[in-house]
């Protein structure tokens, strides 16, 4: 039996790839050219295109779970993903797990309608919502850019903290979300294992670069003009994006740390800066 892994090239996807290929199960990677990494199979695939739906069916029939990783940049996921959904349960597919958000609840924006849909039409699922990932230092110009130009991690978030979560984790909780005997059928938590404040997170970093960053507190018209111009993020989603960093000032986070529905990863914020080391050298 495969499992088909949408968004084969991202953070997440290709992580989770790894994983279960090494575990020696037969997967599939979708991506929208239909290319993928080495030594994976690769198969094209559109949230936003309906007739690229069937390919993955077409190549490998024996596709019975699905990682879902919804059309990235789109404030409500679930009409794009809804028709695969309804058209994978029709070959056979018997669970889905979702990569949501940890600000984002059941019915809520984003995947959070997915979660809802998934539920409502009794399938076997799991939704995994992380919290900010700890790539976002490494892969967003936004943060890249801010620490090696100006010494700073920008945010709106101001002395709140949150639990960084390190990709590897998330695709350990989504090896375990499809492969566990006994479907979740709920959501859960994915987070680091401790609460940092960005002051906190600069400190870390400065020690580990042995040069001075500072936590820069940006207004939200400030944020708003960073994640536009150099993140290239639409208006909705950036200010989407700052109100839940806002809400991290308001202790959302900690809420969220202090929920037992979590799974706690391994990975240190301070072990992923010292093993990302160069990209922030100048
Ligand atoms: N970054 C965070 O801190 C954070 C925290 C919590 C949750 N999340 C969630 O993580 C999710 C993934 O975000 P990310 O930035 O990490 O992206 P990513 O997974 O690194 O990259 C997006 C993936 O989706 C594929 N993709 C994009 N548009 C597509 C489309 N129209 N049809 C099919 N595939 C498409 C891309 O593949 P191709 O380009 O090869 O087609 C790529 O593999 C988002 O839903 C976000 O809400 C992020």
């Amino acid at each position: 039996m495969t499992i088909l892994i949408t968004g084969g090239t991202g953070k997440t996807g290709l992580k989770l790839a790894h994983l279960l290929n090494k575990a020696g199960h037969p997967i599939l990677l979708t991506s929208r050219k239909g290319e993928v990494s080495h030594p994976f199979k690769g198969v094209k695939f559109d949230w936003l295109d309906p007739s690229t739906f069937d390919n993955p069916f077409d190549v490998d029939p024996a596709i019975d779970r699905v990682y879902i990783v919804g059309p990235v940049g789109i404030l409500d996921m679930l009409p794009h993903v809804k028709p695969f959904i309804d058209l994978a349960v029709t070959k056979g597919v018997k669970r889905f797990v979702v990569l949501g958000a940890s600000p984002i609840p059941k019915g809520g924006p984003v995947a959070g309608k997915i979660h809802e849909y998934l539920e409502e039409i009794c399938v076997d699922y799991a939704v995994l919502r992380p919290t900010w990932f700890m790539e976002n230092f490494s892969i967003s110009p936004v943060a890249t850019n801010s620490i090696r130009l100006h010494n700073e991690i920008g945010s709106v978030a101001k002395d709140g903290r949150l639990a960084f979560v390190s990709v590897d984790d998330i695709a350990k909780a989504a090896s375990d979300a499809l492969l566990d005997e006994k479907s979740w059928n709920s959501d859960r938590y994915i987070l680091g294992p401790e609460l940092l404040s960005y002051g906190e997170v600069a400190a870390l970093l400065s020690k580990v670069l042995g040069r001075k960053i500072t936590h820069k507190r940006l207004t939200q018209d400030e944020s708003l003009s960073i994640w536009t111009s150099v993140g290239g993020l639409s208006i909705g989603l950036a200010k989407g994006l700052i109100k839940m960093e806002a809400e991290i000032a308001d202790g959302a986070e900690v809420a969220v740390f202090e929920n037992d529905n979590k799974i706690l990863g391994k990975t240190h914020l301070r072990e992923f800066f010292e093993s990302n080391r160069e990209l922030w050298v100048i």
